[in-house]
C-alpha cells in the first residue's frame, strides 16, 4: 500500500509540466505493473492486444541470445544491466531493459526471453514470445574480418531459422489444430531491428565497397525476402525498424573526430536505405493478404532528440555513459567499473548502443502506432 502510494505520487510528480515538458518522462520503475504503467503513460483507456512478442534483430534488442554462442560479442557483466532487476546482466546492450521489453510490460507480457537460453521444458510452456535477436547480426552474414573480430553470431536468415526449428515446433505442439496457431501468429506482434551492422560494422570491414546506393537496394531486397518468409509462415503484424543515424553515436564522433557534429557520410548512407523502406512496406503490405507493417522510423526519432534533448529529457547526447575498455569513446564498457550516476540524463549508454531512457522514449513512440 505504502509503495502503491509511494508509486503514485512518484507519477503524479513527473506528469507535471514542469519536468521538462515535450516529452520528456524518465523510465518507470523496474518491477511497474501494467495497470500502473498504462496509467504512467496516459494509457488507462486504450487496449493493447496482442498474445504474443517475437523478436528480431541486432545488439539493441539482443537479450542475452549471445550469451549460448561463441562469440566475444556479449554484454554479460556489469555495469551492463545495473537498472536492470536488482543490476543484473543478462546480456542486453544497455543499462535497463530494451524497447522490446517496455513493450511487453505495456501489453502485459512478460520480457520475451532469449531463445537460445530456454530448456525443452521452457519452451513448450512459453506462449508469450520469445527472444531471437544477436548482437552484432546482420542482414547478410557477417564479413570474415568482422568474424575474426567477434565469432559468431546469429544472422537475419538463422534467426528466422531457429523461429522456425525451435520456437514453431513446439508452438504447433501446443495449439493441436492449425487454425488455432495461425489465429495466434497472425495476432501475435513481430517486431524487428535489423540492418545497423550491414551500414556499420560490415560496411567498414568489407574490403571492397560497391556503390552506396547499390548496396541499399541489395540490404532492403534481402529484407523483403526476410520479411516475406516471416509472412509464410505465418507473421501478420509486423513492426520494422528502420536503422539510426550512425553517424552520430559516441562511437564515430569519437573515432573519427568530424568537423560537423555527425559524420554525415555514415549517415548518407544510412538514409540511402532508409529511404527505401516506406515503398517496400507499403508493397509487402499490398501484396500479403492480411499483413500490416508500421515502419518504426527510429532514425527520425534520433533526429528528433538531437534537435531538442531537454526536451525529451535528455542532457548528453554525444557522450557514453560507461567508461569504455579503449578509454576514449570508442569501445564496449570495461567490467566492473561504474557507470555515470544520471544515466536517465544519457542517450547512450556505451559508445554504441542507446541508455533504457531512450529504449523507452523508443517504445513510448511506437506504441502510438500500435494502438
Ligand atoms: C535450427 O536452425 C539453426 C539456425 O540456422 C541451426 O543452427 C540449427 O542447427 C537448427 N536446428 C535444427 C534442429 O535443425
Ligand atoms: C481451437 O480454438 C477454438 C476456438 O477458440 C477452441 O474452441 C478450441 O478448443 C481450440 N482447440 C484446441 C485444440 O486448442
Amino acid at each position: 500500500m505504502l509503495m502503491a502510494l509511494a508509486l503514485s505520487f512518484f507519477i503524479s510528480m513527473l506528469s507535471q509540466p514542469w519536468y521538462g515538458g515535450g516529452d520528456a518522462l524518465p523510465p518507470p520503475p523496474f518491477g511497474i505493473s501494467q495497470t500502473d504503467l498504462l496509467k504512467y503513460l496516459s494509457l488507462e483507456n486504450v487496449k493493447i492486444d496482442f498474445p504474443a512478442l517475437f523478436v528480431f534483430g541486432d545488439s539493441l534488442i539482443d537479450s542475452g541470445n549471445n550469451n549460448f554462442l561463441p562469440t566475444r560479442s556479449k554484454a554479460n557483466y556489469s555495469p551492463y544491466g545495473i537498472d536492470f532487476d536488482h543490476g543484473t546482466p543478462t546480456g542486453r546492450v544497455t543499462n535497463g531493459r530494451t524497447v522490446v521489453d517496455f513493450i511487453a510490460q505495456v501489453a502485459g507480457l512478460p520480457f520475451p526471453p532469449p531463445v537460445l537460453g530456454l530448456s525443452e521444458v521452457e519452451r513448450k510452456k512459453i506462449l508469450t514470445g520469445v527472444n531471437h535477436g544477436s548482437a552484432g547480426g546482420g542482414l547478410l552474414p557477417p564479413p570474415p574480418a568482422a568474424t575474426q573480430l567477434f565469432g559468431h553470431v546469429l544472422s537475419f536468415e538463422e534467426q528466422i531459422m531457429l523461429f522456425k526449428n525451435t520456437t514453431l515446433d513446439y508452438l504447433k505442439d501446443e495449439f493441436h489444430v492449425a487454425e488455432n496457431l495461425s489465429r495466434y501468429l497472425s495476432k501475435s506482434l513481430f517486431f524487428i531491428h535489423i540492418g545497423s551492422n550491414d551500414l556499420g560494422l560490415y560496411w567498414d570491414f568489407m574490403e571492397k565497397h560497391i556503390a552506396v546506393d547499390k548496396y541499399a537496394q541489395f540490404l532492403s531486397g534481402e529484407l523483403s525476402k526476410r520479411l516475406q518468409t516471416l509472412y509464410e509462415l505465418g507473421a501478420r503484424r509486423f513492426i520494422v525498424n528502420n536503422v539510426s543515424p550512425l553517424g552520430c553515436q559516441p562511437y564515430q564522433i569519437n573515432k573519427m573526430k568530424p568537423q560537423t557534429p555527425c559524420m554525415e557520410e555514415d549517415n548518407r548512407r544510412v538514409s540511402t536505405y532508409n529511404k527505401l523502406l516506406p515503398c517496400l512496406l507499403a508493397h509487402l503490405e499490398s501484396s500479403l493478404p492480411g499483413s500490416k507493417f508500421i515502419l518504426g522510423d527510429l532514425f527520425q526519432l534520433f533526429e528528433d532528440v538531437y534537435a531538442s534533448p531537454t526536451s525529451y529529457g535528455f542532457k548528453n547526447i554525444k557522450d557514453s555513459c560507461c567508461i569504455d575498455v579503449n578509454r576514449d569513446g570508442t569501445g564496449p564498457c570495461v567490467p566492473n567499473i561504474s557507470p555515470c550516476d544520471d544515466r536517465e540524463t544519457y542517450m547512450f549508454f556505451d559508445p554504441f548502443h542507446p541508455s533504457e531512457s531512450m529504449h523507452f522514449l523508443w517504445a513510448r513512440t511506437f506504441l502510438k502506432e500500435l494502438l
